[in-house]
This record gives C-alpha cells, structure tokens and sequence, in this order.
C-alpha cells in the first residue's frame, strides 16, 4: 500500500480531503514533520495521540492558514488576540513560533488537554500553508514521531516511526528549520517562553519590545505541563551523553584502546579508524546544526552504538535551541 506521495497540487487535494474524513496525513513543515488531523474532530485528534502513544492530557497545536487579518483564521479556535500576539503574528508568521492564548470555543479539551488555552500556529512551509488553506480550517499537528523519540525531519523518518499507520505522508523534502517552533504563552499577565527555538528570546524580547521569562521545567515523564518541556524528550534509543571537548577527547581515546566504538556527534573530525556511521561532524553554524541534528541523531542510533557521546554545543542565541534538545534527549528516561 502506497503511502508516502511527492507533494504537489494534487497530493494537497487528497491530504484535505483526507483530514475531512477524519484520516491522519503527515504533513511536512520547516520545524519538522507533524502528525495532522482534523483539529475540529476529537475522534481524528484522539487517534493521533493513540499513534504516537502520547498521554492525553497533553496539549496540541492547531495550525491555520495565514489570512489577512489573522482574526479570521483564529476566529472560533482563540477568545481574544491581544495586542502581542499580533505584533508577533505580523513579525514571525508563517514561521516557527507557537502563540499560546485563550481558548476559543472551537478548541475542545482533546486539543487543549482540559486547560484554558490553546497553541496556535502559521506554519512557514509553503506546502504546510498550501494544506491549511486547502483544509480551510485548523489541523492539529504535534511532531510525527512516537512519544519521546527523536522528531522527524524527513519523510522517511515519518514512515521509520509509523509504517503505515498513517493514511499519506506527504514527502515534502528535508526540514529546512529541524527543530520545533518556539513556543510562547500570551494567555497571562506576562510573556512567557515555554519552548526555545530558533526564534530566540531575545529576537522576541526585540519584537515586543519587553522582557520575556523563561523557566527551564525539568519535570518527571507524564506530569508535565507540556511535553516539549518534559526532561526527557527528543531522545535516541542509545543512551546519550553530552561532554564537553577535552572529556570527549578522553573518552574517544579510550574508546579507540578498546576499540569499542561509540557514535559521536562533535565538531572534531574523525579520527582514522573510527567506523563512518558511527561519527558525525556538528556544523559550525547553529542554523545548519539545529537543520541536520535529529537526522544526526537517528543516523547514530540506526548504526546500533552501546551509546552516542555528544560534544556541548554553546547554549547562547541561535545555539540555545540546539543545547535544550540535547540535554532533553540525554536526560535520565
Ligand atoms: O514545530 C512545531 O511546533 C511542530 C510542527 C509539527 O508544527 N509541532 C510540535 O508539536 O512540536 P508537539 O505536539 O510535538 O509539541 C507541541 C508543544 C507541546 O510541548 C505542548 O505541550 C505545547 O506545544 N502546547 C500546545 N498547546 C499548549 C497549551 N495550550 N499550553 C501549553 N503548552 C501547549
Ligand atoms: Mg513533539
């Protein structure tokens, strides 16, 4: 059974037509692959969360098409749009940015988990764009992976997750992005960042012209808040360790003495000797790692290493999305 198709026009038909009837269609956007579904259906967005086996309390993404104004695409899924959200909107969308704001009544708990609010999204991919305005309405999409496993950037990856249980892939080429959008909560008396992405606080801070908070949640598996803030998240099947350059060096040397081989991601280069699969060099760039690093971090765990050492990556501006999804895919499970 066929189910990933190039996307194009034609494809876009069939993916609304699709997600009318209740079917799941993964979705390529510039962040990563999302799972979508019906958002004004419980039952398609229920199914959802039993393909990822995602807990349900936790909340999803809707994402709309890019209408001007915003207010008619919202209209029904938020209650109101304050004056932030619009100034982020006209800045960031499309784009990688999630605005957290009040529910409308439109956004039922299977989308907001039971709480007050709901994430909204344009997403910047132009085929992403093409389906929301094809649907006419809200999909939910969380990122098309199981719960807790690497997010995908490729089609592929889509269907190394799923198989076929998704209805159609749509094989939209690599994320151009790689890592999910930023998220920040409107809904209160503050803004606050809840996800770091490569729309970073400080490029927000600008926009709005005020102070952005930002806590690290470092919660259990399946009481937080908010999955993307869970302490273990985004990770490989191998056991992940983050050192630093000199301790890398170290461990690789030991490593080469036993020739035991763990995957590395580092900026070093390869040492001679040391199997290809099992050793990936970081971009010196943070928009080129952040683009490339869960396809970094698949790549390793398919060569089956008895773990994968990372090198720290620096955890300011543009890298500090980057950090984040480290230490969440090293954290203890
Ligand atoms: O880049 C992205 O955002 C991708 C693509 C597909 O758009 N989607 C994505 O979805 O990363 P997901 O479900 O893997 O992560 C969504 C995050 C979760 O951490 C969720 O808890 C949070 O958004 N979220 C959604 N609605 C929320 C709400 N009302 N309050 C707090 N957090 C919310
Ligand atoms: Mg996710």
């Amino acid at each position: 059974m066929k189910t990933t198709y190039p996307v194009n026009h034609h494809a876009i038909a069939k993916a609304a037509e699709l997600l009318r009837t209740g079917r799941l269609v993964a979705i390529p956007t510039e962040t990563v692959y999302g799972l979508g579904a019906n958002a004004s259906d419980p039952k398609a967005v229920r199914r959802v969360f039993d393909t990822k086996g995602r807990p349900k309390q936790h909340p999803v993404i809707v994402h709309v098409a890019d209408t001007s104004p915003i207010d008619v695409a919202l209209t029904g899924w938020v209650s109101d749009i304050p004056d932030s959200a619009r100034t982020l909107a006209k800045s960031f969308w499309p784009g990688p940015l999630t605005m957290i704001l009040r529910r409308g009544p439109k956004a039922h708990d299977g989308v907001t988990g039971g709480r007050d609010t709901v994430g909204v999204r344009v997403p910047g991919h132009p085929w992403a764009l093409a389906l929301v305005r094809a649907f006419g309405d809200g999909i939910a999409a969380p990122s098309a992976n199981h719960f807790g496993h690497v997010s995908p950037t490729t089609a592929k990856h889509v269907r190394d997750e799923f198989g076929h249980h998704v209805d159609m892939i749509l094989d939209g080429g690599p994320c151009t992005v790689g890592v999910e959008s930023t998220i920040i909560d409107l809904s209160g008396s503050a803004p606050r960042l809840l996800r770091l992405g490569m729309i970073t606080k400080h490029v927000l801070e600008t926009a709005l012209g005020m102070a952005v908070s930002y806590e690290v949640l470092a919660q259990p598996a399946h009481t937080s808040e908010a999955p993307g803030t869970l302490a273990s998240h985004y990770a490989p099947a191998a056991t992940m360790t983050i050192l630093e350059k000199v301790q890398l060096i170290t461990a690789v040397a030991e490593a080469q003495t036993a020739k035991c081989y763990p995957g590395i991601l580092s900026f070093e280069p390869r040492p001679k000797g040391w199997p290809v699969e099992r050793w990936i060099v970081t971009p010196e760039k943070p928009e080129n790692c952040a683009r490339h690093l869960y396809a970094s971090l698949r790549a390793l765990d398919a060569s089956s290493p008895d773990r994968i050492l990372v090198e720290s990556v620096p955890g300011h501006g543009l890298w500090s999305a980057v950090a984040d999804r480290l230490q969440r895919a090293a954290a203890p499970r």
